[in-house]
Parts: C-alpha cells; sequence; structure tokens
C-alpha cells in the first residue's frame, strides 16, 4: 500500500515536473476559474496568510495576494515552483509536499488546494495537514473535476478509449481520479480529517481549445495520469483514438474554437 503510494507519486512528480509550460497553456485558463469561488470559501480578507497547496503556475496564490493576503505557494514540483516564481513575481513559492507540509502548525487563517487532491497518492494525508497548518477558527477549500459524464473533456477521452483502446493499462495505481467528484465523499474527508461545517458547491466552468486536436493535445502532452493511459496505447489505436476525439467534438465547435463544460466541486470546511 505505501509502496504503491510511493510508485503513483513518483510517477506523479516525473510528470509535473515536464509540463509546467504545456499545463499553463492548456488548463491555465480553465483551472483559474475556480480562483474566486475557493478564495470566497475560505472568506480570505486582507491581511490574513494563506496556503496554496498543490500551487503549480500559482493562479490561486496570485490571486490571494492581490486581495491583500500574507501568501505562501508550496508544490512538490521544482520546475512548477520556477515556473509560478516566474508567471506570479512577488509572491512566495517553495517546494514542498501536500501529503507532509514542512509549515508549523497553526500557521495560516485559510488555505486551500485547486485540482490537487486528484493527484495524490494520499490525499487523507493532504487533508489532515492541510488541518495541522491552519489557525483555530481557519478555513481550508478543494477543487475538483465534476464526474466524466458532466466535464466534457474528460467524458470524450475516456469514452474515446473505452471504445477504441485498453482502458486497464500498466501504470502505477493512485486512488480513483473522480474520487472526490461525488459530493459525499469531499464531505466525509474533510470531516475525517476534523473538519466542521463541510460544505460543497459546483463551479459551473467552460474549457476553450482549439478546435481539431486542441483536445487530444491537452490530454497528451499536458497532463499526467491521462497522458499516461493515452501513451499506453498502441499507434494505430492512438490515431483512432483521437479521430474518435476529433467526431465527438464536433457538436461543441465554434469555428476554430472547441467550448466544452467541465464542471467543477469546491469543498470547504472550518478548523473548529
Ligand atoms: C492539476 S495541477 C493544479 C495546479 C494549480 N493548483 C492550479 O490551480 O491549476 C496539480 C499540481 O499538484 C502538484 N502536486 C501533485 N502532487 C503533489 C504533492 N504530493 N505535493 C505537492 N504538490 C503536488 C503538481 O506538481 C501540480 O502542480
Amino acid at each position: 500500500m505505501i509502496l504503491e503510494a510511493e510508485k503513483f507519486r513518483s510517477f506523479e512528480l516525473a510528470g509535473w515536473q515536464k509540463i509546467p509550460a504545456g499545463y499553463h497553456d492548456a488548463f491555465g485558463s480553465l483551472t483559474a476559474q475556480t480562483i474566486e469561488p475557493l478564495l470566497d470559501a475560505v472568506r480570505l480578507k486582507k491581511g490574513m496568510t494563506f496556503l496554496d497547496i498543490a500551487s503549480g503556475p500559482g493562479y490561486v496564490a496570485a490571486a490571494a495576494a492581490k486581495r491583500g493576503a500574507t501568501v505562501l505557494g508550496v508544490d512538490f514540483s521544482a520546475a512548477m515552483v520556477a515556473h509560478a516564481q516566474r508567471l506570479q513575481p512577488g509572491v512566495e513559492f517553495r517546494e514542498g509536499d501536500a501529503e507532509a507540509l514542512s509549515c508549523a502548525s497553526g500557521l495560516f487563517d485559510a488555505a486551500a488546494m485547486n485540482f490537487g487532491i486528484l493527484h495524490l497518492g494520499q490525499p487523507e494525508k493532504a487533508l489532515l495537514e492541510a488541518h495541522r497548518v491552519l489557525r483555530s477558527g481557519g478555513r481550508f477549500a478543494f477543487s475538483v473535476w465534476a464526474k466524466p459524464q458532466e466535464t466534457i473533456g474528460f467524458g470524450i477521452v475516456l469514452r474515446a478509449v473505452e471504445l477504441h483502446g485498453e482502458p486497464r493499462v500498466e501504470l502505477p495505481e493512485g486512488p480513483p481520479f473522480f474520487r472526490y467528484s461525488d459530493p459525499a465523499e469531499c464531505q466525509r474527508g474533510l470531516i475525517v480529517a476534523g473538519f466542521e461545517s463541510p460544505g460543497v458547491a459546483k463551479v459551473q466552468q467552460l474549457w476553450r481549445l482549439a478546435a481539431g486536436d486542441g483536445l487530444f493535445n491537452a490530454m497528451k502532452d499536458s497532463t499526467v495520469r491521462t497522458a499516461g493511459l493515452l501513451r499506453a496505447q498502441k499507434p494505430s489505436v492512438l490515431d483512432k483514438i483521437r479521430d474518435e476525439m476529433r467526431a465527438a467534438l464536433a457538436q461543441y465547435t465554434r469555428g476554430d474554437v472547441v467550448e466544452l463544460p467541465m464542471p467543477a466541486w469546491v469543498a470547504s470546511g472550518v478548523k473548529a
């Protein structure tokens, strides 16, 4: 179990190390859409201390700094941290593990993790860590994708793999990607970690990508687990998956752009 979690962590880390710029280009305008709901959920105000966990290119940290908070962003990928430092001058970013934060207990008034929890081998540990580093009365919020029936970009790629490829490939096993796409599981996770008054709200989001192969390229070149699934397919199968995805995108295409509904859940709780 611990060995599996370690293998999964290494797989994720190796993946994120390679794709900061690609992730920023493909996903930046999408994951930015949950920033304000997250900051509202933790009631972030000027003068507060705020931790952005799994900060990636630092979008949440930068928005929190704009609200006047004192901010730290933490990510386990040195390449992601360097990317965030370039993109968000004046905001502090450090290497660090969401499952074992090096911050002192009770340090922050608020913390958030934007689309980070679904990349963790041991998300329960990260929830405990978020709880630990907050002061009493501090709030934590995290976001996750809704299920693939609703997040059309994931639905299209996963269906194409089901239809033409091999959905069960040899990859280090992590927790189910859509585990927290269930509001009840979000609430359960928050309560088990010690949070009170858990709340979950849906955020409607739209993903704009280049028509044609924009979605295929984003999934293959700018993700980790989904990219692993695609890259493990035979080349001839991958061609069929790409064609299937192109066809499925037709109804979402306007000129040279596709617009895909990609709703998210924002879950939050307070430390007593
Ligand atoms: C989907 S990206 C989210 C980035 C950013 N929060 C955003 O708003 O777009 C996931 C991020 O989680 C980071 N990550 C994954 N596992 C981590 C861990 N155990 N500790 C810290 N960061 C982690 C990755 O390096 C990556 O930057």
